[in-house]
Order: C-alpha cells, then sequence, then structure tokens
C-alpha cells in the first residue's frame, strides 16, 4: 500500500487522463461539425487513448489496495478558431500532462515509492510519444498553411489511424 498522499496524487491524475479524453471528444466533434471525417476519427482515437490511460491508472490504485475515487471533470473547451489552434491547444494540454506525470515521478521517489516510479516509466515514454504526434501534425500545419487542398490531404491520412 502507498501513502496517502501517493494515492491523492494518482487519483488526481486519473482524473487528467479521463479530462483529455474528454477534451479530445469535444475536439473530434468540432472537427466532425466541420465535415472533416479525418480529423474527428483521429481525435476519437486518441481519446480512447486517454480513456486506457485512465484504467491503468484505476487498476495500478487497486493493485495496491488503494481506493479509486472519481471526482468531477471539468467541461473542455467547445470552440476553435481553425485547425491549427486546436492542434496548438492540444499540443499545450499534452505538455501539462507531461509536467504532471513528472512530479509523479518526483513524488514516488520522495515517497521512496520504486514500484509506483516503475509504474510511471510506461507514462514517462508515453508522452514522448503524445507530445511527437500532435507536434507533427501541428508542423505540417503551420508549413503548409490551412490550404483546402492541403486539409483534404491531410484529413484522409488521418482517418488512417488505427
Ligand atoms: Fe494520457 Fe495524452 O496523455
Amino acid at each position: 500500500m502507498f501513502s496517502q498522499k501517493m494515492l491523492n496524487a494518482l487519483n488526481r491524475q486519473l482524473n487528467r487522463e479521463l479530462y483529455s479524453a474528454y477534451l479530445y471528444l469535444a475536439m473530434a466533434s468540432y472537427f466532425d461539425n466541420l465535415g472533416l471525417k479525418g480529423f474527428a476519427h483521429w481525435m476519437k482515437v486518441q481519446a480512447k487513448e486517454e480513456l486506457e490511460h485512465a484504467m491503468k491508472f484505476y487498476e495500478y490504485i487497486n493493485d495496491r489496495g488503494g481506493r479509486v475515487v472519481l471526482e468531477d471533470i471539468e467541461a473542455p473547451p467547445q470552440e476553435w478558431n481553425n485547425i491549427t489552434e486546436v492542434f496548438e491547444k492540444a499540443l499545450e494540454h499534452e505538455k501539462k500532462v507531461t509536467k504532471s506525470i513528472h512530479d509523479l515521478v518526483e513524488l514516488a521517489k520522495q515517497e521512496n515509492d520504486i514500484a509506483t516510479q516503475v509504474f510511471l516509466n510506461w507514462f514517462v515514454s508515453e508522452q514522448v510519444e503524445e507530445e511527437k504526434s500532435f507536434s507533427e501534425i501541428l508542423q505540417l500545419l503551420k508549413y503548409a498553411g490551412e490550404k483546402p487542398q492541403v486539409i483534404i490531404a491531410l484529413d484522409r491520412q488521418l482517418v488512417q489511424r488505427k
């Protein structure tokens, strides 16, 4: 069993992962509304991944004999000015998640909680991938601009995400 402080921090992270799912689902809805099915699909897959992240925290807390406590999930924004802004905000969000994972690692070190440090290793690597996938799309949008042919090509590419 871990300390109450560690347990509270893990429960907070579970909530952040659920918020991430909520945020990306709101972004999917924005894209669906624009008729950009590929962008919407990509965000829905991302939202599902965030639910998987949340469940990893859920199972880990349980495995260690802790109690999962579900709190309110903040409402995400619903509108953005353009496609590029959606990806800017998403990347900004992922950077915050990376910081909160790193803070958890620091806390686990302070608490001498080796098992939690090992558990968090997966998330440290995952955050590198998360930031990379958002910033690759963002770079492309910034480089090519939001010209209709660019958006249509990208939409066809993003629909292939598994
Ligand atoms: Fe669960 Fe996108 O980090």
